[in-house]
């Protein structure tokens, strides 16, 4: 049978010094929660590891904010809550994972994780729970590192056969000098905890509950010094938001420039975690791509593209300054410069939608021309259907949206408004500046505009005439 693992994540806490509203667990960076990438990376972890696992949430403060976000996540009948009603420390934070779900008892590991660390990955808990297997006589495992400004952490003091923790608040001026400190991040065999936790008091500094004091000297417990202090790095200000940010920017720009995407000045584009990008294309400087955006392969995207829960297939091209938004893009077609692709745009391959085209909840087919200032809303276009300059579908009526079907093959002159509902067959030929009002069928031209009046020589009198 397999061996079980309880992963629990402590997020009660209030994260005060964040100065907002959410809870800290919930703050978003790169388009997702910081919980969301502590939870795939344990989660990742245990799967990888073989191990059945379950994932505890411990939540506090608003915690109906995290129940909420945890109805929607992708693995949420993995994921269990517990509530801490009061931050009385990280020892009894974990006790009251176990009062609400006792069953966490029951697995042969227990993970201890903290919700504020987004760049942990699942190689960290691998190393860690490595160790905690290579020897059949340890209990628990303890992540550390050497940090180069220890102020807030625990301290490691070094003992045998085991260690223990000193938080800053109770250490001495000599322990406040060591330099290696407790990340946060434990696995223990869980009927080591079983066995101490409950023992566990608040005769301390801060009056609280310290998980720490799982490890003591005479426990058969190690410390795992990890070589960089990076994959712990806790959120506790917008500030440190900022900056976790950044590195995650890096590493996901990392990733893509290794799998064969090509950025012409990386630190200038924002790409979010969940967004996919195909090899061949190339990202021009200050490009957004946001949400659940898919870049298919030799995609070119130029300057000031702004993208965001949208797809653009194969050889295409976004040209510069276009803004899409729950957008399709076929392949090959090309988008911009400075066009909008709004909800429902679905651009067909070889299309071209060029500069100053506003199109929304709109099919066009394969090879579709709309060149040049117009607003396309809920419409379908024919293949190689072309649509000349300053096009509007009149889509509203001020009370309800209608369509306008165009067929294929067909010309639409330049300056022409479709006032919906209205049908244009296929191979039809609407003429330049028409307002069309009435159906045309297929092969037929429609031409509705005044007819013109020409006078000789009379525009010097029609001048005269204004003059005062
Ligand atoms: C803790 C460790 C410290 C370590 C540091 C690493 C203890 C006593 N100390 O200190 O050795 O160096 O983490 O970041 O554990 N939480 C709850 N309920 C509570 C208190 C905290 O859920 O009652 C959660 C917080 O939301 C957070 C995590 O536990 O995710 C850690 O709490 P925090 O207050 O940041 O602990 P530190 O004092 O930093
Ligand atoms: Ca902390």
């Amino acid at each position: 049978m397999a061996e079980t693992i309880g992963l629990v994540i402590l997020a009660a806490g209030k994260g005060t010094r964040m100065k907002t509203e959410t809870p800290k667990a919930l703050a978003r960076t790169a388009g997702r929660t910081l919980l969301d990438y502590v939870v795939d990376a344990t989660l990742d972890f245990a799967l990888d590891s073989g191990l059945s696992a379950e994932v505890g949430l411990v939540v506090g403060h608003r915690k109906e904010l995290v129940e909420a976000w945890l109805s929607t996540h992708p693995s949420r009948e993995l994921l269990r809550t517990a509530w801490q009603r009061e931050q009385r420390g990280t020892a009894d934070a974990l006790r009251a994972c176990f009062a609400d779900l006792p069953h966490f008892w029951d697995y042969d590991y227990t993970l201890v994780a903290c919700a504020d660390t987004p760049l942990i990955q699942a190689s960290e808990f691998r190393t860690l729970f490595a160790a905690l297997r290579a020897d059949s006589s340890l209990v628990g495992v303890c992540a550390t590192f050497d940090a180069r400004d220890p102020k807030g952490y625990g301290r490691i003091l070094r003992g045998a056969p085991g260690f223990h923790i000193v938080e800053e608040k109770d250490a001495t001026s000599d322990e406040r000098g060591i330099l290696e400190v407790n990340s946060g991040f434990y696995i223990l065999r869980t009927r080591h905890v079983r066995e101490v936790l409950g023992s566990i008091g608040n005769n301390n500094k801060s009056g609280e509950f310290y998980l720490t004091d799982l490890f003591q000297d005479h426990y058969r417990v190690g410390p795992v010094k990890f070589p960089s202090a990076e994959p712990f790095l806790g959120i506790n200000t917008l500030e440190q938001l900022a900056e976790v940010s950044g590195l995650l920017r890096a590493r996901k720009l990392r990733d893509l420039m290794l799998s064969g995407v090509e950025f012409l000045s990386p630190t200038t584009v924002h790409v979010d975690h969940a967004v996919s990008v195909g090899p061949g294309s190339v990202i021009y400087p200050n490009v957004t791509l946001l949400g659940r955006t898919t870049i298919g392969e030799r995609v070119v995207i130029e300057s000031g593209a702004f993208i965001r829960d949208s797809e653009v297939r194969a050889d295409s091209e976004i040209l510069a300054n276009s803004y899409l938004e729950g957008a399709l893009v076929h392949e090959a077609a090309t988008i911009g410069p400075m066009a909008r692709l709004r909800t429902g745009a679905d651009i067909g391959a070889e299309s071209k939608i060029g500069n100053f085209v506003e199109v929304k909840k709109s099919k066009l087919s394969r090879g579709v021309k709309v060149s040049h200032l117009s607003y396309v809303g809920d419409a379908e276009i024919g293949e190689n259907t072309n649509i000349g300059c300053g096009f509007i579908t009149c889509n509203y009526d001020g009370v309800n949206k209608h369509k306008t079907l165009i067929g294929s093959h067909t010309f639409i002159g330049s300056d022409c408004q479709m006032v919906a509902p209205v049908t244009i067959g296929d191979d039809a030929f609407v003429a330049a500046g028409s307002t069309i009002t009435k159906d045309v069928p297929s092969g037929g031209f429609g031409i509705a505009r005044a007819t013109q009046v020409t006078k000789e020589g009379a525009a010097r009198r029609f001048l005269k005439k204004k003059k005062p």
